[in-house]
């Protein structure tokens, strides 16, 4: 088997429920949602690199977190992508895989499905595959429900499980900041709090995503919410004072919980804006974790 030298580094972006409704529940459990999804240009990254073994480092800020909940092994999403291409391909070939964790595990924005997606799409280069989009989407949604729409790292209207996905766009390129306390949440325990504490599934549709910029903010204010973040601060106070202190930020155009959080988000007209709230937090907060960024628009 040849193995080649070719190295390939893709992002794994932070993903943002810019909201999150969840409008039913399939049989199996499952919960059906309408989201619309959002990309940070940074995050995790992703590189590859032909070798003998299938392999997997990490590195970063957050390698220690996921070594603490044992997700070194073939239980990392990481590592069952690669296990899972390789076997839909039908080869042997390896590779090693470097992680460079940046963002929080178990935080709501994606990270592990992000890092899955990135695998996917970087082995698919290395090994020659040539899979389609489609192919990829399929396998993705085998490995986690928001694995297909981390596949793309632009805006994108979600549906069903996670696995209908149409492209959107947001009106221009906000600067956001992430917030996170340091507690991680595990998605199906804020499910399980959104059914006991009585949360019915949302009826709400939001009407047509407006194109201006203030009509689409306050679109979102008005018309959307995430249904998680109430059962979210149930399980975990610590979101609260969070969602207090990016509110009081002058500029932040919107404030609110992503996913099944506990990351916390604020919408500003520039990034600049973003970093100079980055700031302020840290002072104020300097063990949260902090991330001023630009969103795909
Ligand atoms: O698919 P993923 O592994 O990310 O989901 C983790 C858990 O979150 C699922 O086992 C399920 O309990 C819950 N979930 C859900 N409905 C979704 C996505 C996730 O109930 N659409």
């Amino acid at each position: 088997m040849d193995i080649t030298n070719q190295i390939i580094t893709r992002s794994a972006p932070a993903k943002l429920n810019l909201y999150l409704h969840i409008v039913g529940q399939r049989a199996d459990g499952y919960h059906l949602l309408d989201s619309l999804f959002a990309f940070t240009q940074n995050g995790d990254e992703i590189t590859v690199r032909g070798a003998p073994e299938l392999s997997l480092e990490v590195t970063g800020p957050f390698a220690g977190s996921l070594a603490a909940v044992g997700g070194l092994n073939a239980d990392n999403l990481v590592m069952k992508a690669a296990l899972l291409l390789r076997s839909h391909a039908g080869i042997k070939n390896g590779a090693a895989i470097s992680l460079s964790k940046n963002l929080p595990i178990a935080s709501g924005i994606g990270g592990g499905s992000a890092d899955a997606a990135a695998t996917l799409l970087a082995l698919n280069d290395l090994w020659q595959l040539d899979l389609s989009l489609e192919t990829l989407s399929a396998l993705a949604l085998r490995l986690g429900a928001d694995v297909p729409a981390c596949l793309h790292d632009r805006p994108l209207h979600v549906s069903g499980i996670g696995e209908q996905i149409k492209a959107s766009s947001l009106p221009k390129d906000y600067g956001i900041l992430l917030v996170n306390s340091g507690e991680a949440l595990s998605t199906p325990a804020v499910f399980q709090a959104f059914h006991a504490d009585g949360y019915k599934p949302s009826v709400r549709l939001p009407c047509r995503q407006p194109k201006e910029s203030a009509d689409f903010i306050k679109w979102l204010l008005e018309k959307t919410s995430n249904d998680l973040q109430a059962p979210a601060v149930s399980l975990c106070p610590a979101i609260a004072p969070v969602m207090r202190d990016l509110s009081a930020i002058n500029g932040a155009m919107m404030v609110r919980m992503s996913g099944s959080g506990a990351t916390c988000f604020a919408l500003f007209q520039t990034v600049s804006e973003a970093k100079q709230a980055q700031i302020r937090i840290e002072a104020d907060h300097p063990k949260w974790w902090v991330m001023a960024d630009q969103l795909v628009p």
